[in-house]
């Protein structure tokens, strides 16, 4: 026994070391890790990615990253950075991030679905980037989202219905895509006008009207709760002076039948 002993603890302290090692590596820096893992993929012609060092204990002093008192990122912004190459998986592995802010890059690719794990997501900035296939129905889980800005990519496929299911929902500009299909009218997209579909020449909007915007939000004042409404379609009109043409056309609509006003 007491040959055995001072074994046992030797080996025991060795596992002891092995498995806080094994730990540190896997959680001590997995979101440094996690941003490495983009730092990786991207080409970044400006060097504004120089700070970003894996070998450091955490990523809360790398420039464009902001971490909370626990040192969890909570916003990375890379904005206007020239960055191109692709978004990666791992990104939904930044469990605190609430800002995401990747606007006017170059970034090609798909939106990984994983960033439906980022359940403190607040803002998600994709706009001006060269981003490619469907927006992840995953995304119907970010249920703290207040800003969804995706415009000016080539997204393609319809709008996930999950997105309606996001009661925080703000701002959502989905302008300047390939999406097709119907933009959905129900829960939290009540709030958004034509204005957040724009330039998607597949989609068929729940309004539609070649006038000025100012009309447009006049239009959707007078037709917000309609709800059964499904679309107006509204040609060759005058909308911005004439006064009675308001009253004639909300007349039509009492009489809820979807009418062509000419
Ligand atoms: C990013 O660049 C665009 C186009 O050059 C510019 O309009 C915009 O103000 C910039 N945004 C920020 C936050 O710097
Ligand atoms: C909106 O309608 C779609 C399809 O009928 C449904 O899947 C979705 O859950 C609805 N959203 C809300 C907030 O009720």
């Amino acid at each position: 026994m007491d040959r055995i002993s001072p074994l046992i603890s030797t080996s025991t302290l060795l596992w002891f070391i092995f498995v806080l090692y094994s730990f540190s590596k896997v959680y001590g820096n997995s979101e440094g890790d996690a941003l490495n893992a983009l730092k990786v993929q991207l080409s970044d012609p400006n060097n504004v990615l120089q700070s970003w060092d894996p070998t450091l204990v955490n990523p809360c002093t790398w420039y464009h990253v902001t971490c909370n008192n626990e040192n969890s990122v909570t916003r990375l912004e890379l904005g206007n950075a020239s960055l191109s190459g692709q978004l990666v998986p791992q990104l939904g592995q930044l469990m605190n991030l609430q800002y995401l802010e990747l606007y006017g890059n170059k970034i090609t690719g798909k939106i990984p679905k994983e960033l439906g794990n980022l359940k403190n997501l607040v803002s998600l900035d994709l706009y001006m980037n060269q981003l490619e296939g469907r927006i992840p129905s995953t995304l119907g889980n970010l249920q703290k989202l207040r800003y969804l800005r995706l415009h000016h990519n080539t997204l393609t496929g319809t709008i996930p219905y999950s997105l309606t299911t996001i009661s925080t929902l703000q701002v959502l500009d989905l302008s300047y895509n390939r999406l097709r299909g119907h933009v959905p009218v129900n829960g939290s997209f009540a709030l958004f006008t034509a204005m957040s579909f724009y330039h998607n020449p597949g989609l068929k909007l729940p309004v539609s009207s070649s006038g000025p915007i100012k009309s447009m939000i006049f239009l959707r004042r007078r037709t917000r709760m309609m709800i059964n409404l499904r679309s107006i379609i509204i040609a060759c009109n005058i909308l911005s002076r004439d006064e009675k043409f308001y009253e004639v056309y909300e007349s039509h609509l009492q009489s809820s039948a979807v009418e062509d006003v000419k």
